[in-house]
């Protein structure tokens, strides 16, 4: 039977593959997973997938045009960048799901990972109370309790095909193996230290010589785990042979994820976080990820400030967005945390006469400097190692799904015998009061560690509606990044009026509070920046990319508009 399925999948890709009157606009890429590409943009009638990889869009459409909807899109898309997409897409790792649904329903699924039941508040101090960041980010001890196969499980009460079918195309991929990108190699290479470091089982990553572009990665180890979850369920992952493997693999390193943390593991509904904008309904993420609030926060701060009168890239709209920003960010170091866990002040941080007050001592004339507590350094690094995937349906179901192993490849710990990586999330917890993650965010007792807690999130997946519709789908990986990203992107486009490729494109700009310090990206005016400098804002180095947003927006005829991010090998397939 299911070999049935592969054979016609597979016979429908390439059908797709040849047939020249597709209804998208794109040029039909070759659909082979050892011979393919990938288009930027689409505009389709039917359905839309964004995501990072290729063939993971490619697997999503072909499970829309089977009949599936949005959300068994959104599952089988995210199976398989577990298995073409590793340093992101997971099974380690967790994340987090917002759907608006055709009958109008809202869905927040939180899947992010807990903190395992023997950690503790002080885990990563050492024996002089300094924090250690490197048990905290690399290896076995920073891994927190993975979401990812919950949350798969859970969404599915909304999907229409069943779940061995969702993930068949995953398994495919990870048994017959798939060709590596340039960056895809580089990306190994680079970590191949870590790898030989951090692991107890040579994991198929490990190479004697260089990976290079071209070569063919098959994962059996990984086949095997994803044959277990189409056989058992989530208990094929959370119990029996793959949480065997887990655990003995946490022996072997002294981490300390158990069988009992395994088994207690839940996705958990949440009330989406929403809000109006100007006749727009925001709908977000609420806590344990940061991201829905702080967009609410930094667009209700610049709702009555004429903005697109400013103009894209103004000095003005450029230096009103950096002090929103900063407020923002700095009630996110002090007051949010998973609200299971601390009582987070959400509507006193959303009440308008709160906002405005925050906005008393913005001075168009001067930066406000941030106050100052430890300020820490932003991590310089190019890569964007969460991933974010946008899907809708012709049905009228909309999911946008953010998911991460934390840092690029996670922990760095592949599970021997599993084939998957384990994330470092518990770096998103606050290790240490006023010590910096690696995003260089600080925090206090909001996000301190707690067993069964999950650490406080950035990730922004975000659905907007117009006239009570899907209007635009969208999030990004970037850490800390991610919320001032879709904050600028919704800017350019509800504000700017910008097409949603000009949105997602044109460079941007990032404040966090602290460091007191705005980040650029490649292509920033120049002009800005200098005049920014005279105005007393600090810029740490440029950076050559920020985020990789995956975006869908509604046109005013009904047709989807995606688009990939064009910062990596992102892609957009619709039908
Ligand atoms: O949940 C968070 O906010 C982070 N763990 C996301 C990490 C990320 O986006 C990595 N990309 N640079």
């Amino acid at each position: 039977m299911q070999k049935k399925f592969t054979a016609f999948l597979f016979l429908l890709l390439l059908l797709a593959a040849c047939k020249s009157s597709q209804k998208n606009t794109s040029t039909t890429p070759v659909i082979n997973a050892y011979n393919y590409s990938g288009v930027k943009k689409v505009i389709a009638e039917n359905g839309a997938v964004v995501s990072a990889h290729p063939l993971a869009s490619k697997v999503g459409v072909e499970i829309l045009k089977m009949g599936g909807n949005a959300v068994d899109a959104a599952i089988a898309t995210q199976l398989a960048l577990a298995v073409v997409y590793p340093n992101a897409g997971n099974l380690g790792g967790g994340g987090f799901m917002v759907a608006r649904l055709s009958n109008g329903e809202t869905v927040a699924l939180d899947y992010r990972e807990m903190a395992p039941g023997s950690a503790h508040r002080d885990m990563y101090l050492d024996a002089n109370g300094n924090a250690d960041t490197d048990k905290s980010q690399l290896g076995h001890l920073s891994s927190g309790v993975p979401g990812t196969v919950a949350g798969l499980f859970a969404s599915h009460k909304y999907a229409k095909l069943p779940f061995e079918k969702l993930i068949q195309p995953a398994i495919e991929l990870a048994e017959k193996g798939f060709v590596i990108s340039a960056s895809e190699a580089r990306g190994l290479n680079n970590i191949k230290n870590d790898l030989v470091k951090y692991n107890t089982v040579r994991p198929v990553f490990v190479k004697n010589t260089a990976w290079q572009k071209g070569d063919t990665l098959v994962q059996k180890d990984l086949a095997g785990t994803l044959k277990r979850i189409q056989q058992f369920g989530a208990a094929g992952f959370y119990e029996g042979e793959t949480a065997r493997l887990i655990t003995e693999e946490m022996k072997r390193g002294t981490g300390i994820i158990s069988t009992e943390d395994l088994k207690n593991y839940k996705a958990k509904f949440r009330t989406a976080h929403s809000f109006d904008y100007k006749g727009y309904k925001i709908v977000g993420m609420p806590m344990p990820s940061s991201g829905g609030l702080l967009l609410h926060q930094m667009m209700k701060m610049i709702e009555d400030k004429n903005i697109s009168a400013m103009g894209f890239h103004s000095l003005q709209a450029v230096q009103l967005m950096t002090e929103v920003e900063r407020r923002a960010f700095a009630d996110r170091a002090e007051y949010m945390g998973d609200a299971d866990y601390y009582k987070v002040p959400v509507s006193m941080l959303t009440n308008e006469v709160y906002l405005q007050e925050r906005m008393k001592s913005y001075d168009p004339a001067k930066a406000t400097p941030s106050t100052m507590i430890k300020p820490g350094g932003l991590l310089q690094t190019e890569s964007e190692e969460t991933t974010h995937l946008s899907v809708i349906d012709k049905e009228g179901n909309a999911v946008a799904v953010t998911t991460t192993l934390n840092n690029s490849y996670g922990s760095r710990t592949v599970v021997g015998g599993a084939g998957f990586f384990l994330n470092d999330e518990m770096d998103d917890f606050s290790i240490k009061p006023g010590v910096p993650n690696m995003y260089g965010a600080v925090g206090g007792e909001a996000n301190a560690i707690k067993p069964g807690k999950r650490m406080l999130s950035s990730m922004t997946p975000t659905i907007v509606l117009k006239d009570n519709k899907p209007y635009i789908v969208v999030g990004t990986p970037g850490g800390t990044t991610i919320p001032t990203q879709i904050f600028q992107t919704l800017v350019n486009i509800i504000e700017f009026n910008m097409s949603a490729e000009d949105a997602v494109y044109k460079s941007k700009f990032h404040h966090q509070w602290l460091p007191d310090e705005i980040m650029t990206e490649k292509g920033f005016p120049a002009a800005v920046k200098e005049a920014l400098q005279k105005m007393g804002y600090s810029f740490s180095k440029e950076r050559g990319g920020i985020g990789r947003t995956e975006i869908i927006k509604v046109l005013s005829n009904g047709k989807f508009e995606a688009v990939a991010d064009n910062r990596g090998d992102d892609a957009a397939e619709g039908w």
